[in-house]
């Protein structure tokens, strides 16, 4: 059976690929494309409805993302959220303005049209979440009002004749009580999707396609022992068997045994891995280095150059795979550009290694979140702590020595965060945090241990709790817990002398150090 899909363009909203997701859970499968998507595209994707973001925009801005009028008479329904409503009321001639107060957090919205498809079943005073600095001041005439707020008049419309359906508030979070029931009256009911989009025939179909694709040709795949390039070799190897090859390079960057676990996974799952020994030349390359961001750069553009030398070993190789997922995707669409007005770090990792020359991609996780794939990596058989392991960073510890890298300081580190994870397991905390680790500063104080004076690095605790790795608590960690870990960090380590426990979020903290 065909699947029904969704386009939501987005317009910049921090909160677009919650829309995305949110529609995927309700079993219709969305794709997020960037506003300025021509009509022409719009149409060959056979969208059976639309929905327009938010924006950090106000629709009045010189360089506000704007779309067409045309996509009003493509006769696919449309639902417009937050800056989407009031570009869908600007573009129909009607006014916009500042509000007096910018509206965040949450609201009471009060139906006053019970009679329309979207509302359907939802009570009449009910909680949403609002983040707006502009409202509707004139509704234009071909729209009618069917709900408010107490400081916004106008907090939902649906147009008189057509299927046009508008909100200012946000259903995609959860904080809106009855967001879901909104979405689902909007897909299921008003845009007639059959909720069929199921994972269980993803693994199956993949396949195929790969095999076929790739016939007697190889396959490279840089391995980083993560979820994704683990799902994703797994789903290689099942169409192709041993023309996929993957490639490890162990950076000396990596947590203690790290190496060794990764080895003997692949040879569980049978995999062909060759282990690229490159500790020597990152640590030389980064010797006298400090500033962050080079750090990142040069452990990118090193790792390019080993896994090209790599691959061109190996004979008849004409792809190359990525572990590349949904975010990834977004992340690097037109339309993400409009979140990034300044830069914060360039990230690395496998997944996002540059194209190498003459390779065709191949990514068979390009269409899943994070969520999905490990919905994927269950049903395959592949073990829970593989799956729901840690995330760690491409240039793995490189980033959590802050200035300087060298040998001694790696080995604090290992040691340090070992213990770190031994514990964390032993008092079942691993599953209850989302990232924990030990970053080491360039900092020495005085401190004394058996009698005697010390002149040692602090190193910090980050323990964080997170739902998407875009925003995140510190973890509020039992005391007990923290004065064991400091006690063992501190007299099983040589080289440390002073523990501090980071307790800032993000933003505006980031979660690695550097
Ligand atoms: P930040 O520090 O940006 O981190 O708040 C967000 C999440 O991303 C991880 N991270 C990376 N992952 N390559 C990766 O694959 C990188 O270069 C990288 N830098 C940060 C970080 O550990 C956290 O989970």
């Amino acid at each position: 059976m065909k699947k029904d899909s969704i386009l939501i363009l987005d317009f910049g909203s921090q909160y677009s690929q919650m829309i995305v997701r949110r529609i995927r859970e309700i079993g219709v499968y969305a794709i997020l494309c960037s506003y300025d998507i021509s009509i022409h595209n719009i149409l060959s994707k056979k969208p059976k409805g639309i929905l327009l973001s938010g924006s950090p925009f106000s629709v009045y801005d010189k360089n506000s993302p704007l779309i067409s009028k045309e996509i009003f008479q493509l006769n696919i329904p449309i639902f417009g959220i937050c800056y989407g409503m009031q570009l869908i009321s600007f573009l129909f001639g009607g006014k916009i303005e500042k509000s007096k107060y910018r509206e965040y957090g949450k609201s009471y919205f009060i139906i006053d049209h019970f009679k329309n498809d979207l509302l359907f079943g939802i009570p009449k005073r009910s909680v949403v979440w609002m983040s707006h600095f502009d409202e509707i001041k004139d509704l234009p005439k071909e729209f009618k009002a069917i709900g408010h707020t107490s400081s916004c008049s106008i907090a939902a419309i649906i147009h008189k004749t057509k299927d046009i359906y508008a909100v200012q508030f946000h259903p995609e979070v959860d904080n809106t009580k009855f967001g879901i029931s909104m979405l689902k009256n909007f897909i299921l009911h008003i845009c007639k999707c059959n909720p069929n989009w199921k994972l269980n025939k993803f693994v199956q179909n993949t396949v195929k396609k790969i095999k076929k694709r790739v016939s007697n040709k190889k396959v490279i795949l840089g391995f980083s022992g993560g979820v994704d390039s683990f799902v994703s070799a797994y789903i290689i190897h099942k169409a192709i068997g041993n023309a996929l090859n993957c490639i490890f390079v162990d950076t000396g960057f990596l947590l203690k045994k790290e190496k060794e676990k990764i080895f003997s996974h692949c040879q569980k799952m049978n995999f062909s891995i060759k282990i690229i020994d490159a500790k020597k030349r990152f640590l030389s390359i980064l010797t006298g280095i400090v500033d962050p961001e080079k750090k990142r750069k040069i452990i990118g553009n090193e790792f390019a150059s080993i896994f090209q030398m790599e691959s061109e070993k190996i004979k008849n190789v004409e792809f190359l795979a990525q572990g590349t997922i949904y975010s990834d995707v977004i992340e690097s669409s037109i339309s993400s550009k409009l979140r990034k007005n300044f830069f914060i770090k360039s990230h690395h990792n496998v997944g996002g290694l540059p194209q190498l020359k003459k390779l065709k991609l191949i990514e068979p996780l390009k269409e899943l979140f994070k969520d999905e794939v490990r919905k994927i990596g269950i049903e395959l058989g592949i073990p829970k702590k593989i799956l729901y392991s840690h995330p760690f960073p491409g240039p793995g510890l490189s980033i959590r020595i802050l200035g300087e890298v060298n040998k001694k300081k790696i080995s604090i580190l290992k040691e340090s965060e070992s213990i770190l994870s031994q514990e964390l397991k032993k008092s079942n905390l691993y599953d209850f945090v989302n990232q924990a680790f030990i970053i080491l500063l360039p900092v020495k104080s005085v401190g004394i241990k058996g009698d005697k004076r010390t002149y040692e690095y602090t190193a910090v605790l980050r323990v964080i709790k997170t739902e998407d790795f875009m925003t995140a608590t510190f973890s509020r960690l039992p005391y007990d817990f923290l004065e064991k870990i400091s006690n063992r960090i501190i007299n099983e380590v040589d080289g440390i002398n002073r523990l501090v426990y980071d307790i800032t979020s993000k933003p505006p903290a980031t979660i690695e150090w550097e």
